[in-house]
């Protein structure tokens, strides 16, 4: 299902965000330019960088406005909102506990973080984005979208770079 236009920003954030976790799972950028550092503190620092910037702003968008009309228009056993929020409020707990990691403990707050990371993507782009789709009546999936596309650029969000 082509994804509708009020969540597009939603999704190209999921794209950079699965880039991301998919350079810290294996350690290093798949492709050979990239600028992705192989030291893992320097990897925090980009992630942490990219969480301040761009990730704690979407979370916030999805919480204010995506997911109540998701428990407003689905059946609660197919909001899947509780697990969501709950899975943001990991990835913020494991990226404070990442800011003064190190060793080891820095090495699997990573690994954690990429796992949940990509795990909730997936879930939301599988799953949630589709039966909001389906079901959202149209105007107000429209009028959502504008509240987003509002939201994030007055968190002054700079397009990726990607
Ligand atoms: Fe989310
Ligand atoms: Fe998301």
């Amino acid at each position: 299902m082509k994804r509708h236009e009020s969540l597009v920003p939603l999704s190209r954030d999921h794209h950079e965000a699965l880039l991301l976790a998919q350079r810290i799972r294996k350690g290093k950028s798949v492709a050979s330019r990239s600028d992705w550092p192989e030291d893992r503190g320097l990897q925090r620092d980009r992630l942490v960088e990219y969480f301040d910037t761009r990730l704690t702003y979407h979370f916030q968008a999805e919480e204010d406005f995506l997911f109540p009309l998701a428990d407003h228009h689905l059946p609660p056993e197919e909001a899947i909102t509780v697990l969501l929020r709950k899975q943001h409020g990991q990835m913020r707990n494991l990226i404070s506990e990442l800011r003064t990691a190190q060793g080891v403990q820095l090495e699997n707050l990573l690994l954690r973080l990429a796992n949940v990371l990509e795990e909730h993507i997936r879930k939301e782009e599988r799953v949630l984005f589709q039966r909001v789709q389906k079901k959202v009546p149209e105007e107000v999936l429209q009028q959502c979208g504008k509240q987003i596309e509002k939201f994030l650029h007055s968190s002054k969000m700079t397009p990726s770079d990607e």
